[in-house]
C-alpha cells in the first residue's frame, strides 16, 4: 500500500460508513456505486503498478448534478474523495492513498456541442481523448493534443494534469486551448466558467485553476476545448543520429528548414527504442543508433511538405547530422512509427520495477542526467534511459531495476531533483505532482508561491477533501 510504502499518516476525515454508502445509492442507484472488493481494486492501482490505496467505494456520477450533491455531502461529513479519470496518470495522483471514495468520471462521457467554425468542442469531462479525436477528425478539426495514453485517459484528466504530449511544440498546451470548463468546488457549489470564447477579459481566468490542479481544488465536469483544423498533409521523419549534440543541431535545422509545418520533435536514446523493441515485439523501421529523432509536419500541401521533409533529410544527411532515415506520410507507416514512440512508457512496464522522472531543462543541458544517473547506479539499475519531447526542453527519464528498495530510492531523490534545479529546470515538466511529488515541490517552486497555493486550497476546499495527500506537501 501507497501509505506504509511512502510513510504517509492518515489525515483526520470520517471512515465511511453504511449509511453513507445508503445516501449514494440514493443518488446513483446501486449499479454506480461500487462497493464488492474485486471491483473496486483497479480503481486503487495506478497504472504503473506503483501506488495502491485502499479505497472501498468508487462512485460513478453521470451529471454535473450528482458530482454537486456527492461532494456536498462528502463535504458536510468529512469524507475525503479522490477524482479520477481514466487512470493513467504517472504521478500516483489518480488513486486513493487510504480510504479515499474514488469519484470516476468514465461514465460523464456526452459530447455536447462542436462549432465548426470557430473549432470549440464542447463536452463532458469524462470522454476518452481518442473518441473526441476520432469525433472530430469527422468534422475536419482535430485535438490540439495527443499522447500515448489517449486510449483511456479522459480529457478532464488531461485538463486536471495540464496533459503536455507529442505536438504541445505545435498546438501549445491546454491553457492555451481549452476556452472554457465547469467544475464542482468540494462544498458542491458548480464554478460555470463554460464559454467558448477565443477573447474574454471579464476579470480572473479562473478556469486555469483547474489546469493542471490534478483534482486538488475541484472536479472538472466539462471542458470548452479549441479544435485546429485536420491538416490536409502530414509526413513523419524517422532518424538516426550519431550523437545528442547532433540532436540539437537537427531540431535547429528543422525548425529553420520546416518552419511553420513542424509539428513534433521527438528524441529518444538507443536503449528507448532497443528495449522497446525488444519487450513488446515492434518493428524499428531503421537499424540500431545511439540517438533517434522523430519528426512530423502538419501542413496542407502534400507535395509540397513531402519534399521539404525529404529535401530536409538529404542535406542533414550529406552535413552527416543524419546517419539514416525515413520519411513516409503513409498513414500506416506512420502509425508503426509513432506506435514505437508511444510504447516507450508501456515497454518499461515489462520485468521489474520502473521509476519515471518527467523533467524539463534547457536543452543545452537536456540529456546530461542520463549518464550521470547511470554512473551513480552502476549495476543496481537494469536500464537507465531517456527520451522525449525535445521541442519543450521535457525528458522523460526512466530507469529499470530488478526490484524497488529503499536503497535505489535513495541514490535517486533527491539527487535527480537537486540537479534538475541547479540547472533551473522543472521538477515535473507535464505528469504533474500527485502522490509522488509534494516533497520535492520546494526544487522549483519558491516558498511564496507555494504559500498563495495553500491560500487558494484553503479558501476552495476548506475540510481539504479533495485529493489529500497529492500535490500539496505537508506541514510539519
Ligand atoms: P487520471 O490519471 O485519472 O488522473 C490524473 C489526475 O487528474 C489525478 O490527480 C486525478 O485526481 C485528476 N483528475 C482526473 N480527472 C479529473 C476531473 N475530471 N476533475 C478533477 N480532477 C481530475 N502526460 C503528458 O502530459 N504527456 C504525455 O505525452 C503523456 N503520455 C502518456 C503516455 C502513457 C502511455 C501514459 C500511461 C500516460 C501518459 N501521460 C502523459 C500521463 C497522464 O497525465 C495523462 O495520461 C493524462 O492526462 C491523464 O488523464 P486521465 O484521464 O487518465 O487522468
Ligand atoms: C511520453 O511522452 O511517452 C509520456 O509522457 C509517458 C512517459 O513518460 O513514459
Ligand atoms: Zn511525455
Amino acid at each position: 500500500f501507497s501509505a506504509e510504502k511512502y510513510n504517509v499518516k492518515r489525515k483526520n476525515f470520517s471512515n465511511v460508513q453504511a449509511a453513507d454508502v445508503s445516501y449514494f445509492q440514493s443518488i446513483l442507484g446501486n449499479d454506480r456505486v461500487l462497493t464488492d472488493r474485486d471491483e473496486v481494486l483497479p480503481f486503487n492501482i495506478d497504472w504503473i503498478r506503483n501506488c495502491r490505496g485502499q479505497s472501498q467505494v468508487v462512485l460513478k456520477p453521470k451529471t454535473t448534478q450528482e458530482v454537486s450533491e456527492i461532494l456536498a455531502y462528502c463535504n458536510k461529513k468529512r469524507l475525503a474523495v479522490c477524482p479520477q479519470g481514466g487512470n493513467t496518470g504517472l504521478v500516483g495522483g489518480s488513486v486513493p492513498v487510504y480510504d479515499e471514495i474514488v469519484i470516476n468520471l468514465m461514465l460523464m462521457d456526452k459530447i455536447i456541442t462542436l462549432d465548426e467554425i470557430s473549432g470549440a468542442l464542447v463536452c463532458e469531462a469524462g470522454c476518452v481523448l481518442e473518441n473526441l479525436d476520432n469525433y472530430v477528425r469527422g468534422h475536419n478539426l482535430i485535438m490540439p493534443l495527443d499522447l500515448g495514453a489517449k486510449g483511456s485517459c479522459q480529457i478532464g484528466g488531461n485538463v486536471s494534469t495540464n496533459a503536455g504530449g507529442l505536438r504541445l511544440l505545435r498546438y501549445g498546451n491546454l491553457h492555451g486551448s481549452v476556452l472554457g470548463l465547469e467544475a464542482v468546488k468540494a462544498d458542491g457549489t458548480v464554478i460555470d466558467c463554460l464559454r467558448s470564447l477565443k477573447k474574454d477579459n471579464t476579470g480572473y481566468h479562473l478556469k486555469h485553476l483547474f489546469i493542471g490542479s490534478e483534482g486538488t481544488l475541484g472536479i472538472v465536469t466539462k471542458v470548452a476545448i479549441h479544435c485546429p483544423v485536420l491538416p490536409k498533409a502530414a509526413t513523419l521523419g524517422f532518424f538516426g543520429i550519431k550523437n545528442f549534440e547532433n540532436i540539437l543541431e537537427l531540431y535547429k535545422s528543422a525548425k529553420s528548414s520546416l518552419g511553420e509545418i513542424l509539428s513534433a520533435f521527438e528524441m529518444a536514446d538507443n536503449l528507448a527504442i532497443t528495449q522497446t523493441v525488444k519487450n513488446l515485439n515492434l518493428p524499428n523501421p531503421i537499424s540500431d543508433y545511439p540517438f533517434y529523432a522523430l519528426v512530423e509536419t502538419h501542413g496542407s500541401n502534400e507535395v509540397h511538405d513531402g519534399e521539404k521533409l525529404s529535401n530536409f533529410l538529404n542535406k542533414e544527411m550529406e552535413s552527416g547530422l543524419i546517419m539514416d532515415g525515413t520519411v513516409t506520410s503513409d498513414p500506416a507507416k506512420m502509425q508503426t512509427i509513432w506506435n514505437l514512440r508511444e510504447s516507450i512508457a508501456a515497454s518499461s512496464l515489462v520485468g521489474g520495477y520502473v521509476f519515471k522522472y518527467d523533467v524539463s531543462i534547457p536543452q543545452k543541458h537536456y540529456y546530461d542526467i542520463v549518464p550521470m544517473l547511470k554512473q551513480r547506479l552502476g549495476d543496481k539499475a537494469s536500464a537507465v534511459f531517456g527520451y522525449g519531447h525535445i521541442g519543450d526542453g521535457n525528458i522523460h527519464i526512466n530507469i529499470s531495476v530488478p526490484q524497488y528498495t529503499k536503497e535505489v530510492v535513495s541514490l535517486i531523490e533527491p539527487f535527480i531533483f537537486e540537479e534538475v534545479s541547479k540547472l533551473k529546470g522543472s521538477i515535473s515538466a507535464e505528469h504533474g505532482i500527485g502522490f509522488r511529488k509534494p516533497q520535492f515541490i520546494h526544487y522549483s517552486k519558491e516558498p511564496s508561491a507555494l504559500g498563495l497555493m495553500r491560500d487558494l486550497k484553503q479558501l476552495m476546499d476548506p475540510n481539504g477533501i479533495l485529493n489529500p495527500y497529492k500535490v500539496l506537501p505537508e506541514t510539519n
